[in-house]
């Protein structure tokens, strides 16, 4: 089991994909496609089951993680995906024409940012994208003051007082405005987040500004290998495409 209180990475997901577009999902770190799928394994011991209901089942996957082995296992429960051994710091799908992704989750132990800075520069993407985030430097900050800002940037904070600060103002004042100054021509529509532990669980639904193209990423003209066309079999529809009960703006 890679997780811990599966069921809140799951009512976070749920809340921000009622932005989401029809689109494939990019999922790095994708371990044994849990979140693409759902939770409970046929074998699993019972400290292993939980109820999380896969959040990407009417999607194409592009998926990737480090270790072989879970590729194995996440390519044998995800028959509707493209799933490669990769380090996902380097976007691992810049080969093939993907289409629009309208869903990106990073859900890393700790470190997100690499995977989805080189996501957000190579990939074709949506106009309204839904990003998740699983990001562990809070630790870094309170051990011994290493702060690894989300473009890459490291420093080492020597004074507590400045430590604590940086801790508990990490979301808002240190990843917060730099997303959003990296991310246009897109901006936020919506955000939600929570904390457990030292670990900040947290996501966004972004959008093109009106009119506006995209200043990075692929555009509609590359020339890559382009990968198969998804088609839903069942009629369930995943929250990831369903219709929002609110009223986002297209
Ligand atoms: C929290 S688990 C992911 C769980 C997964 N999201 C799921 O739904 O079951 C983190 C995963 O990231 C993988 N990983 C860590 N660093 C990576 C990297 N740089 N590139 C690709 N995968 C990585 C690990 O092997 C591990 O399987």
């Amino acid at each position: 089991m890679q997780h811990i209180d599966p069921h809140r990475k799951y009512l976070l997901r749920r809340h921000l994909l009622r932005w989401a577009k029809e689109g494939p999902a990019y999922v790095p770190f994708i371990g044994d496609g849990d979140i693409c799928v759902g939770g409970s394994k046929p074998g699993a011991l019972p400290h292993e089951r939980y109820p999380m209901p896969g959040l990407y089942n009417d999607r194409f996957i592009y998926g990737a993680d480090l270790d072989p082995q879970r590729v194995v296992i996440a390519r044998s429960r995800i028959p509707h995906g493209r799933i490669r051994v990769a380090n996902c710091d380097v976007y691992p799908f810049a080969d093939l024409q993907t289409g629009p992704i309208a869903v990106a989750d990073f859900d890393a132990w700790n470190e997100p940012w690499p995977a989805f800075r080189s996501w957000f520069e190579h990939a074709e993407k949506a106009e309204q994208v839904v990003i998740f985030f699983t990001d562990a430097h809070r630790l870094g900050i309170m051990a011994d003051g290493t702060h690894i800002r989300p473009d890459g940037s490291k420093v080492t904070i020597q004074s507590l007082t400045e430590r604590r600060a940086v801790y508990y103002f990490y979301l808002s004042k240190h990843v917060w405005p730099w997303f959003e100054d990296y991310i246009r021509p897109y901006r936020v529509v919506d955000k939600s987040r929570y904390v457990r532990g030292m670990i900040t669980y947290w996501g966004a639904a972004i959008r093109l500004e009106n009119g506006a193209t995209m200043a990075r990423g692929k555009l509609s003209n590359f020339k890559g290998k382009k990968a198969a066309p998804f088609k839903s079999k069942g009629k369930k529809r995943s929250p990831g495409t369903a219709k929002p009960k609110s009223s986002p703006k297209k």
